[in-house]
């Protein structure tokens, strides 16, 4: 695996693989290698020749300093993990490469990156989108894949994408979970034993929202005061929220439509993301098996 620092070198390299006659796939991260990450690598590698991953911790994304600040960077474990996934570049820049002096341009995703975490997070989307551009730009990639973990940046990235008719096809891929249901991702590293244990309370309020849709329950506010009471104060919901999976518009009355349920929440000092997909023409049928089937890939395409 070649470690790339500078975009010239990346291109070099691109330019090297598809005079091979290679395709190219992307994974852009931010590092922390988890098996969620590591999945994403692997479906680029089924559809790609070459796989090329970002390790870049997108400074302009974090809302709260200290976030950034003890975001994890294990850059030796990365590059070991990306190799083992069957990576064949991975390009890790400096702040400095990605954002020189006078850099002044930013992506804007109207309406979608403005809603949910665009509104709890003033700036957020664009900062994504913007690096994601860059990103984009620098590999060149045939294909790009996200993970479904981030339904909201999945869905914003997809508009970018048509908007500005970037040459790249995005591939989503499922949310890769934890035995007991928990999303993996690089911020449960944050987690004290004690706080990791009451995590779990955000993808079982998800199960339980999305059972009750599917069990024909059609009052949403009823559901979601159901649903943080069974939560018991384990985790502290900033929001919980039943949507129209492609326009991010809040879903009241549940027709046969899928609806996305995507929630944040903070434990401890750490603030987690999900969202699960629930079918309300399952009504007639009893809930699916046990409530980890709650968490199937099948559930989660959007
Ligand atoms: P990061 O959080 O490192 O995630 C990189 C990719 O991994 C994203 O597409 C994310 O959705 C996916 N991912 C994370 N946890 C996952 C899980 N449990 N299952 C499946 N996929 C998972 O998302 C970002 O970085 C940044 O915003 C980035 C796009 C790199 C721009 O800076």
């Amino acid at each position: 695996m070649l470690l790339c620092r500078t975009i010239a070198e990346l291109r070099r390299q691109v330019a090297a693989e598809r005079a091979a006659g290679c395709s190219i796939g992307f994974v852009p991260t931010m590092g922390a290698f988890h098996e969620g990450h590591l999945e994403l690598m692997r479906a680029a590698g089924r559809s790609c020749d070459v796989v090329v991953v970002s390790l870049f911790v997108n400074p302009t994304q974090f809302d709260r300093r200290a976030d950034l600040e003890r975001y994890p960077r294990i850059e030796t474990d990365d590059a070991r993990l990306a190799r083992s996934a069957g990576v064949e570049v991975l390009f890790a820049p400096s702040v400095q490469e990605i954002y020189p002096a006078g850099f002044a341009t930013s992506v804007h995703v109207a309406g979608l990156g403005d809603v949910l975490e665009g509104q709890h997070r003033p700036g957020h989307f664009a900062a994504v989108c913007t690096v994601v551009a860059k990103l984009l730009s620098i590999v060149s990639p045939d294909v790009a894949v996200f993970g479904q973990k981030d339904a909201q940046q999945l869905a914003v990235i997809h508009r970018m994408v048509s908007d500005l008719n970037l040459p790249v096809r995005i591939e989503a891929h499922p949310t890769v979970r934890e035995n007991d249901g928990l999303a993996m991702s690089s911020r449960n590293r944050r987690l004290s034993p004690d706080d990791r244990r009451r995590a779990v309370a955000l993808p079982r309020a998800l199960a339980a929202a999305a059972a009750a849709i599917e069990r024909g329950e059609r009052d949403w506010s009823d559901i979601r005061n159901g649903v943080f009471e069974s939560a018991g104060g384990e985790v502290d919901f900033e929001y919980l929220e039943a949507l129209d999976p492609s326009t991010f518009s809040p879903v009241d009355a549940f027709g046969s439509n899928a609806v996305l349920l995507a929630a944040a929440a903070h434990v401890g000092d750490v603030r987690l993301i999900d969202n699960l997909l629930a079918q309300p023409t399952l009504a007639t049928e009893p809930p699916a098996g046990s409530e980890s089937d709650r968490y199937s890939t099948s559930k989660e395409a959007i």
